[in-house]
């Protein structure tokens, strides 16, 4: 995923590109770069690296002019090169643009615009953008003439912005995000309300499949259209934002990823709050489903809530619903009809793999539930029925907040299921408490990251409910602290993973004294015997453990969400202890937008 970022209107428009895409860096932060128009010229400084680092080397915030473009690249087509970074101007330099998403027929283009004598100097989809711009611009009319005709040759899912030599902006949308935030005579044109949120809190949620032009109006401002990607004119609404993105700082936290572990007590008290209604109503779709045909989708930790959503609703609800990873929905023997429901989880709803399973669904006449946290999100408007998060903005690539806030929906959904026999869900009060306690525990966490700084091997261990969260620790340990971990299923240790534990290897058991505690107990004997630490997550101690880390006892079905919490800790401070950036992991993006 990328950001892509507009600005035309009286100001300068470099600093507030570049103050923008330092807030959406978390899409995607391999490339910068910015351009902007002043008196009919275009200026363009790009280059590799996080945004403060391109701009201290390129001075991309000094750029002249009121109009201008900028981009924080998350590399798909091409190597992380300064020639692929945007933006990318056509061959006669016309047209630059910055863009999100994939351009799938570019190649076929790209052969064409090269025929007719247009020259590429990257290995970018979006290269071809502009020159088509360009040649269409050329066929005659104006930026908006062109749009339409650049617009019907597109194939893929994209949003991008393109700035004009006579300092028109024009911006399309389809299948990406793309939001407009409207300022006193100024527009901004983004892919994030955070990419905005500091000039302005009122914003246009571009539809899909529309484009608009931003030009320099009569009175000095700037003046906004909105077309079909026909050319007919378009309605409009503006809606204000809420008023938390702008809240969107670390504050004093050192990182976003720390903010939002520890700001989970409060998150999970507030799940669903912005959608009243919505756990009924996705209950009441997947009570009246048939048997065997109630599915649960996500990717990376919203599919290991996925696995979670498996145990608690049948266990809770009495509803079987099937696990399939979005990724693997295509080439899963998945039998969906009109009376099918796929429940999708998505905290930014622009997941590639995620949407393609809700379309897939939909096209078979399934209806679709979505738990998403960005409420405009794609996968929401697509989707009959939606459930907030409600967890506000999760900035850290790896998720932390939007994980407990899923398991907070499941057992909503799972209470309004059972209507009466929901009784052992545990109460988001007592959720919430039971994460406050575990966020006390920080200091043992840390001298924990402290021993473990020089480990190369960490398997997690849990079984039933339990082994999703093993899994979605092991994930936070590779992702945040390049730590190779894995999540394994308790009950499978003697069936191979047994081989690999020695001295070097650190076991993590997720143990708590529920009905999977003794078996655990024992797998921890196993392995301890071949010379491997021990750290027991779990309400009991044991002599078995070299260090014990507990949790609050007594609620079996809050277990899951507090087994999780000292594990993401774990792995934020050990991402500090081997100097990785916990909040922007290398190679990883927010969220995927490419299958
Ligand atoms: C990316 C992120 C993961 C996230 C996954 C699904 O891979 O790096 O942290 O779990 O996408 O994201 P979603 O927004 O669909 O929950």
């Amino acid at each position: 995923m990328c950001s892509i970022i507009g600005y035309a209107g009286p100001a300068g428009a470099a600093p507030i590109l570049v103050r923008g895409l330092r807030r959406m860096e978390y899409r995607g932060y391999d490339s910068v770069g910015v351009a902007t128009s002043s008196g009919g010229k275009m200026s363009l400084e790009k280059g590799v690296g996080r945004v403060s680092e391109v701009n201290e080397a390129r001075g991309l915030d000094a750029l002249p002019g009121t109009v201008g473009i900028g981009h924080t690249r998350w590399a798909t087509h091409g190597g992380v090169t300064r020639a692929n970074a945007h933006p990318h101007s056509s061959s006669s330099g016309a047209v630059a643009v910055v863009h999100n998403g994939i351009i799938e027929n570019f190649a076929e283009l790209r052969e064409a615009l090269e025929a007719g004598g247009f020259s590429f100097s990257s290995e970018t989809d979006t290269e071809v953008i502009s020159n088509q711009l360009q040649s269409d611009l050329e066929a005659g009319g104006g930026p908006k003439e062109a749009m339409v005709r650049t617009l019907a040759r597109l194939r893929g899912r994209y949003a991008f912005v393109a700035m004009f030599g006579d300092g028109t902006l024009a911006a399309a949308r389809f299948h990406r995000p793309l939001i407009v935030g409207v300022g006193r005579g100024a527009y901004l044109l983004s892919s994030d309300v955070l990419g905005f949120v500091e000039q302005t809190d009122d914003a246009i949620y571009v539809g899909n499949g529309d484009f608009v032009t931003v030009s320099p109006g009569a009175g000095g401002g700037a003046e906004l259209r909105v077309f079909g990607f026909d050319g007919s004119p378009a309605r409009r609404q503006v809606t204000k934002i809420s008023k938390e993105f702008a809240d969107t700082y670390k504050g004093e936290y050192a990182h976003f990823t720390l903010k939002e572990i520890c700001e989970q007590p409060d998150a999970v008290l507030r799940v669903g709050a912005n959608t009243p209604g919505a756990a009924a109503a996705a209950a009441a779709l997947v009570r009246g489903a048939p048997a065997g045909s109630v599915y649960v989708t996500g990717s990376g930790t919203s599919y290991n809530a996925a696995l979670v959503a498996k145990h608690v609703m049948l266990r809770h609800g009495g509803v079987r619903v099937e696990p399939i990873m979005s990724s693997e929905f295509p080439h899963s023997p998945v039998s969906m009809d009109g009376g099918s429901v796929l429940l999708a989880l998505s905290q930014s709803g622009e997941t590639a793999d995620v949407i393609g399973a809700a379309a897939a669904a939909k096209e078979a006449g399934a209806r679709v539930a979505s738990v998403v946290n960005v409420m405009n999100s794609s996968l929401a408007q697509e989707s009959d029925v939606v459930m907030g998060m409600n967890c506000g903005p999760e900035i850290g690539v790896a998720a932390t907040k939007s994980f407990t806030a899923q398991l907070r929906a499941i057992h909503e959904v799972t209470r309004e299921i059972a209507v009466g026999r929901g009784g052992h869900l545990p109460r988001p009060g007592a959720v919430s408490a039971a994460i406050s306690g575990m966020l006390e525990g920080q200091a043992g966490i840390k001298a924990l990251a402290r021993e473990m700084r020089d480990v190369s091997d960490v398997y997690v261990m849990g079984r039933g409910v339990h082994y999703p969260i093993a899994a979605e620790a092991a994930l936070k340990l590779k992702e945040l602290a390049y730590v190779h971990a894995e999540g394994i299923p308790g009950g499978e240790l003697k069936h191979g993973p047994l081989a690999l534990m020695d001295e070097g290897v650190y076991a993590v058991m997720i143990n708590p004294t529920d009905s999977t505690h003794a078996a655990t107990l024992t797998g921890a004997r196993e392995i301890k015997a071949r010379g491997a630490r021990i750290i027991g997550v779990s309400d009991a101690r044991s002599d078995v453990y070299d260090r014990w880390v507990r949790i609050p006892g007594g609620d079996e079905a809050a277990y899951p969400v507090t087994e999780i919490v000292p594990i993401q800790l774990l792995a934020y401070y050990l991402a500090l202890e081997k100097d990785a950036d916990p909040d922007y992991p290398r190679n990883l993006a927010k969220s995927v937008t490419v299958e």
